[in-house]
Formats: C-alpha cells, structure tokens, sequence
C-alpha cells in the first residue's frame, strides 16, 4: 500500500479525495499498488465529513512519517506551499501539484530536487485543469522544436466572455457564478486581470523552450476592460473575445503575452466556450496540434492530480520528469509582433473618419445600429509599437482588441 498525504482540503483537495475513493480499485491496478490517504493537512476541521479522522494541523506529521511517499499539495499560493514542498522532496517524497503560482516562480529549483532524488515533482494540473498537457510536452512532443504556444488557459475568464457574449450577461454577474462554481482563485483578480493565464503560458514556455520564463517579464492584459459594447461589435464582425495566452519562438527570438483578442469562425479557438480551456501548438516537426478539454472545476482537476499521483507512484524511485534549466529565456519586447487591432472610436463616422485613415491609415469600418455615437474601425496589419505611437497621439479612442 502507497501512503499518501493531501494538503488542502478546498475545491481541488476534497476532489482528489474523490477521485482516490470513486475509482480506488482501477486506480491500484494502474498503479500497481492501492494507494491510501493517510492524512489531509488543512488549517479548518471537517466535522461530520468522513475525511475528519485524516485531519491534521501540523505539516511535520506528514513530513516525519516515513511510510508518506507522495504528498499533494493543493492549499495554493506561494507560502508555506513552497517551503512544504521543498522540505517533503528534501526527505525523499514525491510531490504532485495544481498550484501554477508556485510552479511558475519556483518549478524549476523543486524539479530539480527532484530529480536529484531520483523522485517527482508533478503538475499536470497547473495548465489546463483536466487537459493533458504538461506530459505531452514532456514526452510525446520531446523530438519537436515547439515554435508557438496559443492557448484559453483560463477556465473563469473564458466562461465570463462565454456567458457575456451569448447571453449578453453583465461581468461582475458571472464572476460571481464561476466562484460559486469553483472555478476561480481565492483571489479572483489572478483570473480576470490575466496573471494566472500568464503563470501557465510562463510555465508551459518553459518547458517547451527548455529555459526559464518568468512571468513577471510577459505582458499581460484581463478582461476586466471589456464591455458588452465590444461584444456587440464581436457579433456584427462575427468573431468572438477569447483571453489567449501566448508565446513564440521567431528566428531564435521569443515573445509571450496574455490579452483578449477578436477571433474569427475559422480559428480552431473560436469554438472554445464556457470553462473549456485549449492549448494550440506548433512544432517544426509535428505542423499543428490542439488539445481541448474542461480547464478548471473539482473534479476534472483533481483527475490531473490524481493522475499525477499514480504516476508517481509507479515511479517511487525514478524520476520521470524532462525538467527545464534555471537559465533564464530572455523574451524579446511585443513591439515587434505584427498584427491588425480593431479600435472603437468616439463621435460621428462622418466627420471622424478622415482623421482616424489619417492616424492609422486605411481601415474597416463597423458600425453597431444602437451605438450611434461611436463607431469601429480594424486597422491594417501593422506592429504593436507602430500601433502604439500612433494610439497615443488619437484622442478619440474608446478601447482596442487585437485582431488574431
Ligand atoms: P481552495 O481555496 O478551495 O482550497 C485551498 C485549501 O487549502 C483550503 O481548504 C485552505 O483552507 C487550505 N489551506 C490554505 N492554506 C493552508 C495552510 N497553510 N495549511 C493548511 N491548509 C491550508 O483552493 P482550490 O482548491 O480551488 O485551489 C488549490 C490550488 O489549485 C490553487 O493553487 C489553485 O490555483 C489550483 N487550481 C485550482 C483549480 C480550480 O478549478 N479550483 C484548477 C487548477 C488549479 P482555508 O479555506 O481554511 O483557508
Ligand atoms: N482559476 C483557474 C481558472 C483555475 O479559472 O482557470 C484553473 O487553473
């Protein structure tokens, strides 16, 4: 029997307890072994719930007992979860995670502990909730050279754009919805101003690229400043609002950035609806690759996690995990990405648009019947820091979206 210990009983804690009790039996023909939770660590007590009698307060319990071979840690954030997990690698346990904060800023540094123990440090589920992607880039993707990244890696900010754009619903009210869901972080600003996206986009780049990415040098924009005039447009223009995560790798030089963008219906992300997360790549090799499936909730990412601990139990004393180098990738500035940009534009079309083909040359004008005070232009393709000179000096500008 593996014994195994969970840290955080919240959303993601008490689905892996889910899954291990649901599919107990295929779980030990998987893995080998029956694996059995001995302990949950969590700062609360659970009376009434079955999981009472595994409660613990006090980490050293998990940490000392040697019969503990793999912990998971789902409590999120940085701290303790970092020194948590750096102390249970350090005394030879396997750790399997969820929480991208802590993989993007100190992945690196635990996977190679890690490996130097010829043990594991897993996050399947960090990217993408229920999607496997983490071991595709691991192993299956290994012979390729990776040369873009796009992805929905944010289940709440894609079901808000899902639910504002079909059934013209206002921001805070479906925020509220994926919270009550379980979909969004303890601090739901990580969601909606783009941080967490731009955690997984940091973390899948690095293992792509084989080199550290820091998401503090990746732009990031949210969505908190898209109205549902600009989902008006979307609809006239047919094409959607999707937050995309992305990086690439042009010519040696790499970029990365989170922002919403304007899909149209033949991009492979435009069907991409509600908490469902994809992950476009490109490898020079491979051509083109999606993977799709529910990006946040309980269970599908406790099933990540859990996953994750069967890995690591048929692996007690191997280390299974390509891990990428300390060595930091250097991302270039976004200036030099090229792409079209739709701008909304404040006043009469009539009497505005001389001046806006003047500023950003010629243009596709839109027009929405009931929004007769402004009105929407996409600009020709043009480079983000061409576009921004010439933004700044416009004054008439509302808001812009990148066009994909
Ligand atoms: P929750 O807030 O629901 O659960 C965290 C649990 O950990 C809570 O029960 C919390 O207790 C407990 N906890 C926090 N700090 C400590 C501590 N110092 N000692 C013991 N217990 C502690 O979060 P989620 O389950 O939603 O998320 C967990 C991790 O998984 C995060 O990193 C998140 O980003 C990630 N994740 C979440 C997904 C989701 O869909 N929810 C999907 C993919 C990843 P208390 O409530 O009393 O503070
Ligand atoms: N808050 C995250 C999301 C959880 O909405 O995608 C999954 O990582």
């Amino acid at each position: 029997m593996i014994q195994i210990a969970v840290l955080g009983y919240g959303t993601v804690g008490s689905g892996v307890v889910e899954v291990i009790d649901t599919n107990h039996d295929s779980i030990a023909q998987k893995a080998g072994d029956e694996i059995n939770i001995k302990y949950v660590l969590d700062l609360r007590d659970f009376p009434g719930d079955a999981i009472q009698e595994k409660i613990v307060h006090d980490f050293d319990v998990i940490l000392n007992d040697p019969e503990i071979r793999i912990v998971v840690e789902v409590m999120g954030g940085v701290e303790p979860a970092y020194t948590f997990s750096k102390k249970a690698l350090l005394a030879g346990k396997s750790v399997c995670t969820s929480n991208k904060e802590l993989v993007a800023r100190h992945g690196a540094e635990l996977m190679e502990i890690a490996r130097e123990r010829e043990i594991n440090y897993l996050f399947e589920a960090s990217c993408g909730g229920g999607i496997p992607i983490i071991r595709p880039l691991n192993s299956s993707l290994t012979a390729d050279q990776i040369d873009e990244i796009t992805g929905i890696l944010n289940g709440t900010t894609n079901y808000i754009l899902t639910k504002m754009m079909q059934e013209g619903l206002d921001f805070e009210e479906v925020l509220k919805d994926a919270q009550e869901k379980g979909y969004a972080e303890r601090n739901p600003e990580a969601d909606v101003e783009g941080y967490d996206a731009c955690r997984k986009i940091a973390i899948l780049s690095s293992l792509a690229y084989g080199r550290q990415v820091d998401f503090e040098d990746i732009y990031t924009e949210g969505i908190t400043k898209i109205t549902a005039e600009d989902m008006k447009y979307a609809k006239v223009m047919n094409k959607t609002i999707k937050l995309l995560a992305l990086s690439k790798n042009k010519d040696g030089k790499y970029y990365a950035m989170v922002a919403p963008h304007l899909l149209g219906q033949s991009d492979p992300l435009y069907p991409v609806n509600g908490v469902f997360n994809a992950i476009f790549l490109h490898g020079n090799m491979l051509g083109d690759a999606m993977f799709y499936g529910s990006g946040a909730g309980k269970l599908p990412t406790a099933s990540a996690v859990a996953g994750d601990v069967v890995d690591a139990a048929r692996h007690l004393k191997r280390s299974i995990m390509a891990f990428w180098s300390r060595e930091k990738l250097e991302l270039t500035d976004i200036g030099s990405a090229e792409r079209r940009f739709f701008i909304r534009i404040q006043g009469i079309l009539e009497k505005e648009l001389e001046k806006v083909q003047k500023a950003f040359g010629p243009v596709e004008v839109l027009q929405v019947p009931e929004l007769n005070q402004e009105f929407g232009c996409i600009t020709r393709a043009m480079t983000e820091a061409e576009y921004k000179t010439k933004a700044a000096d416009f004054e008439n500008l509302l808001s812009m979206i990148r066009v994909r």
